[in-house]
């Protein structure tokens, strides 16, 4: 059994709800998975002009130690200007140390994101992530595509084979569709049977 650790930042939701699903994919394997978010770290003024949620869904991670404990990774942000957020970048920066003692190369990491419109820069925001993971030596899963539900133009859809996705709409109501949530549960799935195929 593998030990998965979803890690996201959100200010509406979405990406927790995301974050839900692809926690939902890996215990519905048969592994354990743990779903933390990072820290809000926009001024207070921010927060509230723009209407940030407090997000209280799930517990702060613990610390950037506890990253190394996991057999995989799974990291979930919204695009802020076709890149991820500050609250994520902050996280990810305070990173050093399980970065030198490479307590996380070789395991499995994976992506997912959500953004208002469907090309806002959902594919650079996966891969400004991912660009995170490399560094820590992890192997990148994406949401391949034995994951048919990303193909197809029948509806308005997130997925991409870079990881899972959702699109929130102009005013940020459209909330994530089955198909979008069904990717994101394949992914969990396929990030925590390569960690315990890795581990084994
Ligand atoms: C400062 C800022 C920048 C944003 N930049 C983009 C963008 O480049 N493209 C886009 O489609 N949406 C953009 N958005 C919308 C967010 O991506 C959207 O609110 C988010 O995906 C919703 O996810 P959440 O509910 O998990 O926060 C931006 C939002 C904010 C507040």
């Amino acid at each position: 059994m593998a030990r998965i650790l979803v890690l996201y930042y959100s200010s509406y939701g979405h990406v927790s709800t995301m974050a839900e699903a692809v926690a939902a994919g890996i215990r519905d394997a048969g592994h354990e998975a743990d779903i933390r978010r990072v820290a809000e770290t926009a001024p207070e003024d921010v927060v509230k002009n723009f209407g940030f949620q407090h997000d209280e869904s799930h517990d702060l991670i613990e610390g950037p130690d506890v990253l190394g404990e996991y057999d995989g990774l799974v990291l979930g942000a919204p695009t802020r200007f076709g890149r991820l957020p500050s609250q994520m970048a902050a996280f990810l920066d305070t990173c050093g140390g399980v970065w030198a003692s490479g307590a996380l190369i070789g395991k499995p990491g994976a992506v997912f994101t959500s953004s208002n419109s469907q090309h806002g820069g959902q594919e650079t925001t996966l891969f400004s992530m991912i660009t995170n993971l490399m560094h820590f030596g992890m192997s990148i899963i994406g949401l391949d595509y034995g994951f048919e539900g990303q193909n197809g133009i029948d509806e308005v859809k997130g997925g991409a084979p870079y990881g899972a996705t959702t699109i929130a709409g102009p005013d940020g109501s459209r909330q994530p569709s089955q198909v979008e949530i069904d990717g994101a549960k394949y992914l969990g799935r396929r990030v925590a049977n390569t960690a315990a195929k890795m581990a084994g």
